[in-house]
This record gives C-alpha cells, structure tokens and sequence, in this order.
C-alpha cells in the first residue's frame, strides 16, 4: 500500500499585506502538490522567504536569513536529505540574479507577479544539476489571478483580497514600480467569486488590497468599468460580509464618489489610510506625488464630513534628499492640523535605481534619527488620545485571535484599532460589543457586553448592529 506523506512547507513572510495575501495564494497553488504548511523550517521540505525590498533593512533581513538556511540545507543534505529554496516577493524580483550567484543553495528566485507557475518551476528544481537554482522574475502578459486555484486555504474572520496590483506613479523614492511592475486592476467578476467564497468559509471581514488600491478601475461584467466605490457597494450586498476596508489609498485617486461611499456604507469601516509622506510642498513635488499638502487637507476635510469619527492613519518619509527644518516643520504642522489615530514613519532609505537615490543633497543619518523622534512622540500622542477617547465606549469588535494571556482574544474595532478582551474560545470569529476600559498608543482593553454570549451568533448576523452607531 502507498501512503501519501504531505511534504513540509514553511513560507516566511516579510514587507506589506499584498505579501500576506501572496503567501496564501502561494500555500493554494502547492497544496495539490502535496504539500502543507508548518511553523517552523527545521524538518521542511520547502521554505520560501516571501521578501520585501522597500527599506534597505527590509532588503538586509533576507541575506541574513539565507545564511541560516543555507547552513540548515548543507546539513539536511548531508544527511541525505532534500529541501528546497525559493526566494519570492519584491527583492527575489530586484535581485534575482544576485541572490543566485551569493547563495548557491537557492532553488529558486521568483516575483510577485510569476507564483502561479510555480508547479513548474518545482518540478524544474528538483531535476535541476547545474549547481545553480532557476529563476522566473518575467512580469508575464497572463495575470496570475487567470491560473490561482479556487479553493484557498485561508482561514480565519477576516482576509485579505488582492483587486489591484503594480503602480505607474513613480514616487521617486518608491522601488513598487519595479518590483510589482505596472498598475493593474482585476476583472470585477473574479474578485466577486473570490468574495463570496471566502464568505462562504467563515470570513467577515475582507481588505481589499492594492499599491493603488483607490485606482482599481476593473472590467465589470456588463463591459464597463468599475471605479472602486461601486465595487465595495457590490461586495457590501454579499450576506455574512460584515466588514470592508481597503489600502492603501493614495490622495489623488481620492474621488467623490469613493467619499460618498463611506457615507453611504454601513460595512465599509470608519478607518482611512491615506499616506502623505511630507506636510511639505517643496519635498512633495520632489517626491513626485503631484499633490499639495492643502489637497490633502482638503480630501481629509471631505472624508471627515462624509464620515463624522473617521480614523485617519498615514505613512511619513523623513529625511528625504534636500529636506530642510523648515520642511520637517511642515510635516509636524501637517500632522497636528489632522490628527491620526495610526501611522508608519520612516527615515528615508536610498534605494539602488530610484531616482531620489541620486540626489546629492542626502541628510545626515543622525538628522534622520532626530526628526524621527520628534515626528514619533507627536503621532504617539495622537494615537494615544484617539484610543482613550473610545475609552467607555461600547465598540463593536471581530474576535479573530489569540491574546497573549489565557482566555483571551484580540479583534480589530471598527476604527481598526487592537482590541483585547477575555473572552471563551467559541466566540473568535463573532462579532462583539465591548465597552472599552484601558487604551495606550497601539491597543484597548474591555469587557464583551453583548448580554447573552449564546445570541452573539444572531447579532453577529446584523453586523452594522450597535457598535458601528457608536461614533468619536
Ligand atoms: N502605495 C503606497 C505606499 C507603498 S510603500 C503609497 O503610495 O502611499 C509603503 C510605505 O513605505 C510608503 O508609504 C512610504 O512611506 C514607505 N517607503 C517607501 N519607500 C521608502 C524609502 N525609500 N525610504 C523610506 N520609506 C519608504
Ligand atoms: Fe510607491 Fe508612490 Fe507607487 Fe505608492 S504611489 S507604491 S509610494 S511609487
Ligand atoms: Fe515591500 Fe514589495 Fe510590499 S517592496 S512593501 S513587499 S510591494
């Protein structure tokens, strides 16, 4: 009799939620190779380091961990027995070739846009004696959505949902455009089959995904195009889809209607983010973002008409090439004019090929340091007011974890701020009302008062229920 041994699969995941989304589709299409995910690389058959190259560190972290597989992999080997490497994701796809030549145990180096071939290049592999693993870093005509599995194995209340991928917009500090090549926007009909099949699984809770996402104009059925405001109305209508959201937006392709929909939508979460960079004009220009801070201000004072309580949240850059005290003030004004209940700063990270990496006028290290700081302690203050401005309110919560401590569980608000709270087991994947009672900068503490743990079921049916009235 032949017993079918499942191979080991371990997928390390690095950089932004577009990679958490890519690792499931990547788990999808070997799963009929036999194989399933684990935990951990000791004993796998295959690890992937699914990377990032937006940051230098990003980019450092990968060679570093290569060193420990690849010694893991001499001595497997050694012992007579196989596993492979795949390098996947943004720097596999800027680095490909490099990767190869400083790590002769890679199997194999592939891009964001050339998993779906990945039954081939595994069976390449391991027939592969050159001494030198396979590369596949194309950006293909064919669109990997055309070839991923249906069935997924994702799991869990809530999910990601990849619409929109790739970015045309060229920030000059940004490497997006080169590793995840140019925009592009999933036809309506196949995100909407993806949808309703999570749904159907358990989710209630989908992020839709994209560099641009706010730019998706995908092909709808009839022909026409959909603007991304008219898809989430599509998806709100899916029964048992309680929630929507979607990043990251950028402020240019912030349209009215887009803005209507938040008014409209009791789904779609009272949560934005909506990445600035710079509170200066001067650096956005040479950021090439083709907005002003006042445009900014302006899409914000929409949103929050629209939207009265919207949390805003937004990515910062210091230190960009030429930025002066007085450009950093800026942001400091900027950021105190708006107020956000979330954000990711950065010091500005000179990336190989990017044109801001060719200024001159780079800023000192310690600089950086210093206005980062500055810029921290500011948004940590704001974080910290928002959330204990929920403080004794009741709040509507997805349980879709495990706390650290025993019994206890962790959900997203509304406002998408961490919730824990204690709570039984059977209740991960409900949604819940809990009166907040403690808040720090990243996340709450409360009690369920949903009245009778047994109807939590029923109410999680009428999602929009009392914890969306509930507004800051
Ligand atoms: N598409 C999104 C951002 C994608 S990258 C947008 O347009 O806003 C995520 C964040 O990483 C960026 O918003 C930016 O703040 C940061 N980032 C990108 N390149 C960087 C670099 N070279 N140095 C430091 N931070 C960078
Ligand atoms: Fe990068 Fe700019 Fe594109 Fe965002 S919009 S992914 S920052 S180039
Ligand atoms: Fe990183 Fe690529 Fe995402 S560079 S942030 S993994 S698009």
């Amino acid at each position: 009799m032949v017993t079918l041994v499942a191979k080991k699969l371990y997928i390390k995941t690095y950089g932004c939620q577009m990679n958490v989304y890519d690792t499931v589709r990547m788990t999808d299409v070997l799963t009929p190779l036999g194989y399933k995910t684990v935990d951990s690389p000791e004993g796998a058959d295959m690890v992937i380091l699914n990377t990032c190259h937006i940051r230098e560190k990003a980019s450092e972290k990968v060679f570093s961990e290569l060193g420990l597989l690849r010694r893991m992999k001499d001595k497997r080997e050694a012992a007579g027995e196989r596993m492979l490497i795949g390098v996947a994701g943004c720097v596999a796809q800027a680095e490909g070739e490099e990767i190869l030549r400083r790590v002769k145990q890679v199997d194999m180096v592939f891009g964001p846009q050339t998993y779906h071939r990945l039954p081939e290049m595994v069976t390449q592999a391991l027939g592969n004696t050159s001494g030198r693993g396979i590369s596949d870093t194309d950006f293909p005509v064919e669109s990997k959505f055309d070839f991923l599995p249906e069935e997924s194995n994702h799991q869990g209340p809530a999910a990601f949902l990849s619409v929109q991928e790739g970015c045309d917009k060229f920030c000059t500090f940004c490497v997006v455009p080169y590793t995840r090549g140019a925009e592009f926007s999933r036809p309506v009909a196949s995100i909407l089959e993806e949808a309703r099949r999570l749904v159907a699984n358990g989710t209630r809770e989908i992020t839709l995904l994209g560099q641009n996402v706010n730019g998706f104009h995908g092909e709808a059925p009839d022909g026409s195009n959909w603007k991304l405001g008219r898809l989430l109305r599509e998806l709100a209508e899916i029964d048992g889809l309680g929630r929507l959201r979607y990043t990251t937006s950028h402020p240019n392709d912030m349209d009215d209607e887009l803005i209507a929909t938040h008014a409209d939508l009791a789904s779609l979460m009272p949560y934005m983010h909506l990445p600035i960079q710079s509170g200066s004009d001067r650096i956005l220009e040479m950021m090439n973002r083709k907005h002003t801070a006042d445009k900014y201000r302006k899409i914000i004072d929409k949103l929050r008409t629209a939207v009265p309580g919207l949390s805003l949240s937004s990515d910062f850059i210091v230190g960009f090439p030429g930025e002066t005290d007085q450009d950093f003030a800026d942001t400091l004004r900027l950021v105190t004019d708006v107020s956000y209940a979330q954000s990711y700063s950065f010091k500005y990270s000179p990336r190989p090929g990017t044109p801001a990496a060719g200024i001159e006028a780079q800023v000192p290290e310690d600089v950086k340091s210093r206005r980062l700081a500055m810029l921290q302690e500011l948004l940590s203050a704001q974080h910290l007011a928002f959330n204990q401005g929920t403080v004794g309110k009741t709040l509507s919560v997805l349980l879709e974890r495990k706390g650290r401590a025993e019994n206890q569980l962790g959900g997203r608000s509304p406002y998408m701020q961490s919730v824990f709270v204690k709570a039984p087991e059977r209740l991960m994947g409900q949604v819940v009302d809990v009166k907040i009672e403690t808040a720090n900068p990243n996340s709450l503490t409360g009690t369920v008062v949903t009245g009778d743990y047994e109807n939590v079921g029923a109410q999680a049916a009428n999602l929009t229920g009392t914890g969306m009235e509930v507004r800051i």
